[in-house]
């Protein structure tokens, strides 16, 4: 979208990162896995590119001359939109300075996005904002009743959190969803490609291929409209976040899958002493996360875990890992239960939908509508109690 000449190029790399020499080598497309070839350099000719470019270069950015023009790219900061997205306590660091002196910069380059009108005005009034809502993007999920339950599907702008115990779904929403962004706005889908971060190794091109050939999608276009990142530890999660701008960019994704956001922190900082530390962590990252989804007009998925909370008398001691850090952090949150054969969504946290429930099942098809009349809509009195 922005500074496009700079993209990719310069990235720092981290120490603590495993596997490669460069953040070019991270994430590739997904043909690539399916061939079994290594081949990491990203084809843009393969990905429908509608978004405007715009050349902006930091050195525009008011108050920033060559030299500390220079500080922010060894710091791997290249483009206006980079700077945008960074948080002042990260930037500080990056490039030695006060937080102060970090904050304008970072202030400077949100306003010349504005006033290049690719950020919207500091205060606008509500009805611009609810003009805006409208045109914002949606991704079916591929369940009716799971779209009903998010008033339409995914939205840009927007994190959206699937949280469950194992075996309930949220890996194959995660790639039924891949699927369906590739198809036209007008089939429910973003007319883009997605970039999907696997922290678990469970990304299945062929499961792609057949979600996509269930659903008379052409695989071959579908798989490669996905740019996957294999990631080994959290070093490298927050390094593949911290860049995420550029890939964006790169790929002109308009969804990006987090599967899942949490469970590298969480096997790396297990004890108590740790945690503070961690949350922190993901805090940092989960932030960026948010600003990246509205800045980028992206749909932004994550998936989480769950975690038994001893303490809880009434109801389901089952609650989302991660604590308020991660609550905080998700637009939307979803809880997914099996209910024998089917499964149960649960809108847990969202600042307009209604706290509904929908059921679904996994098919073939991936994510998929029950087949049984009336019972794809809402959750039945009966499966609704059972979710108290
Ligand atoms: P964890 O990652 O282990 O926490 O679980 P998850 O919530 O990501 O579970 P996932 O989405 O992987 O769902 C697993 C369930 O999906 C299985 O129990 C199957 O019911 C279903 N499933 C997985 N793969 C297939 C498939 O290829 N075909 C069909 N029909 N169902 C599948
Ligand atoms: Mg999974």
């Amino acid at each position: 979208m922005i500074d496009k000449k700079t993209h990719m190029k310069g990235e720092p790399t981290d120490p603590s990162t495993e596997g490669s020499d460069s953040n070019d080598a991270n994430i590739s497309a997904s043909r690539t896995e399916s061939s079994g070839s290594s081949s990491s350099s990203p084809s843009s000719s393969s990905i429908s590119n509608d978004q405007p470019i715009i050349e902006l270069e930091i050195q525009d950015i008011e108050g920033i001359g060559p030299t500390t023009a220079k500080k922010l790219k060894e710091a791997g900061i290249v483009s206006v939109m980079d700077l945008a997205v960074t948080s002042a306590e990260e930037l500080a660091v990056e490039i030695n300075a006060s937080k102060d002196s970090a904050a304008t910069f970072i202030i400077a380059a949100q306003k010349l996005l504005r006033d290049s009108k690719v950020l919207e005005k500091e205060f606008v009034t509500a009805d611009t904002v609810l003009e805006k809502r409208r045109s914002m993007l949606r991704c079916s999920t591929g369940s009716t009743a799971l779209d009903e339950l998010l008033l339409g599907g995914i939205e840009t702008q927007a994190v959206t959190e699937f949280y469950g115990e194992f075996g309930s779904g949220k890996s194959q929403i995660c790639h039924t969803l891949c699927a369906v962004a590739k198809q036209p706005v007008e089939s429910g889908g973003l007319d883009s490609s997605t970039i999907y971060i696997d922290t678990e190794g469970t990304f299945r091109p062929e499961r792609i291929q057949e979600i996509a050939r269930a659903r008379g999608y052409d695989p071959v276009q579908v798989l490669k409209s996905i740019a996957i990142c294999k990631v080994y530890n959290s070093s490298h999660l927050e390094l593949i976040i911290k860049n995420l701008g550029k890939y964006v960019d790169d790929f002109k994704a308009k969804l990006v899958i987090i599967d899942s956001v949490i469970s590298l922190h969480r096997a790396e900082f297990a004890g108590r002493g740790t945690l503070a530390d961690r949350q922190q962590r993901l805090n940092g990252m989960l932030h960026k996360i948010i600003r990246l989804a509205e800045i980028y007009n992206i749909a932004v998925v994550i998936t989480n875990q769950v975690q038994s909370s001893p303490d809880t008398f009434f109801g389901d001691p089952t609650k989302a890992a991660g604590g308020n850090v991660l609550g905080h952090a998700s637009t939307y949150r979803i809880y997914l239960r099996k209910s024998g054969e089917n499964r149960i969504a649960r809108m847990i946290d969202s600042p307009y939908h209604p706290y509904s429930d929908a059921r679904f099942t996994l098919n073939e098809k991936g994510a998929d509508d029950l087949e049984e009349e009336g019972e794809s809509k809402s959750l039945s009195k009966k499966a609704k109690n059972s979710m108290k």
